[in-house]
């Protein structure tokens, strides 16, 4: 017999605007960087007014090949967290499939059951454990934060860090370093790309018939934006890059290009896969690893490991940058 999952979804309203409160007093902490950031990584808008509340209406979802249902309107809510396929993956612990009220975002609402994450919240499928301890902690201490203070999903990693207790990180960390990365983002060459705008800190489509040139940037997008919205985790992303990219990538990731850096492999090891509590970088989002860089380069303040990466992102480019991410994030993970 098909087994059927019916989820009655009801998020607490008042627990996103108690989020949402603590976010602006921690963003405004944190504002007052003039560095220039490279846009198409921190896809953010201004903030808009608090929208009324209003009941939730409940419009089921559904994706293909799934039996489980859940409440469209509801998918958003931090402790929401659509499990579509429960056999591709462990029995997830309680602070990754439901998080904690009053205040505990699930960790597999951002980083997916799966780990995988999404171009606003980090892969972290199969990551060294102790590594990942190490980041959490860096996040409480302050120590890691975003470049970005409007990049909301890092201000609400940076709340778990500090509301979770010490056994529901261990057991969430335990829960994504036991976890396969599999591939997740098609990276194509491209001169134009279908023109985008920014909605809740990603890039999403216009209209697929109105291109646009690509210039100097990555563009990363879901394959299908209504199932990434269902956070499907059959429905990955394209990466669009220019034309050239992988090659130069290639370069400065294998060999440093003529001294611009540091070759990655170096450190990250020879297939770029890690080496000890040195994380993967292939196959991961190139907004992730865009941001990360970035973060190297400007963070005021660093993590036990992070002053590491400082030199070898010291004298790269904006357009680097986009060549480096776009040659990782096609490698296989
Ligand atoms: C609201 C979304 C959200 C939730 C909930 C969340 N995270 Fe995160 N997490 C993020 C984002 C965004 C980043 C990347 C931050 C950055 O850019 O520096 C991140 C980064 C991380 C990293 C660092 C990965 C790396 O490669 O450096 C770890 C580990 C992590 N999260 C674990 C967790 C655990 C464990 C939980 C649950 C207790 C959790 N996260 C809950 C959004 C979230
Ligand atoms: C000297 C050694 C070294 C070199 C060379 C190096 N890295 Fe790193 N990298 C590290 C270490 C160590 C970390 C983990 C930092 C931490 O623990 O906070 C890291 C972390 C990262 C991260 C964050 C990953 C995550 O999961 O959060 C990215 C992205 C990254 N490196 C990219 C690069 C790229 C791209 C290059 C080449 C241009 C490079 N690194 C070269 C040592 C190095």
């Amino acid at each position: 017999m098909p087994f059927r999952r019916t989820y009655l979804l009801v998020p607490c309203l008042a627990l996103v605007s108690l989020l949402g409160a603590r976010l602006e007093a921690h963003s405004a902490a944190q504002s007052g960087s003039t560095v220039e950031l490279p846009r198409w990584a921190y896809p953010v808008l201004p903030p808009a007014p608090a929208a009324p509340k209003a009941a939730i209406p409940s419009t089921m979802g559904h994706v293909p090949g799934s039996t489980a249902e859940y409440n469209l309107h509801a998918i958003p809510s931090l402790q929401v967290v659509p499990d579509w396929f429960p056999d591709e993956h462990p029995p997830m612990p309680p602070v990754v499939g439901h998080g904690r009220l009053p205040d505990i975002g699930a960790c597999g609402h951002c980083h997916l059951p799966t780990g995988m994450g999404r171009p606003e919240n980090q892969s972290v499928a199969g990551l060294p454990a102790a590594y990942m301890l190490q980041q959490v902690e860096d996040f409480r201490s302050g120590a890691r934060h975003s470049s970005e203070p409007r990049m909301a999903s890092v201000e609400h990693m940076i709340l778990d860090s500090r509301a979770a207790t010490p056994d529901e990180i261990k057991a969430g960390v335990a829960y994504f370093a036991s976890l396969k990365p599999h591939r997740w983002i098609r990276v194509v060459e491209t001169d134009t790309v279908p023109a985008t705008k920014i909605s809740a800190l990603t890039l999403v489509v216009v209209d697929p018939d109105k291109r646009e040139p690509i210039g100097n940037r990555v563009v990363e997008i879901s394959e299908d934006q209504e199932q990434t919205e269902l956070r499907n985790p059959h429905s990955g992303f394209v990466a669009y890059v220019p034309k050239g990219s992988l090659q130069v990538g290639e370069s400065l990731v294998r060999t440093g290009g003529d001294g611009k850096t540091i070759a990655c492999t170096t450190c990250h090891g020879a297939t770029l896969h890690g080496v000890g509590n040195v994380p993967s970088i292939a196959g991961r989002s190139p907004s992730q690893m865009a941001f990360l860089n970035e973060s190297a380069r400007i963070w005021i303040s660093s993590g036990a490991n992070a002053a590491q990466m400082k030199g070898p992102v010291a004298k790269l480019s904006a357009s680097d940058i986009v060549a480096i991410t776009g040659y990782l994030a096609s490698l296989e993970p």
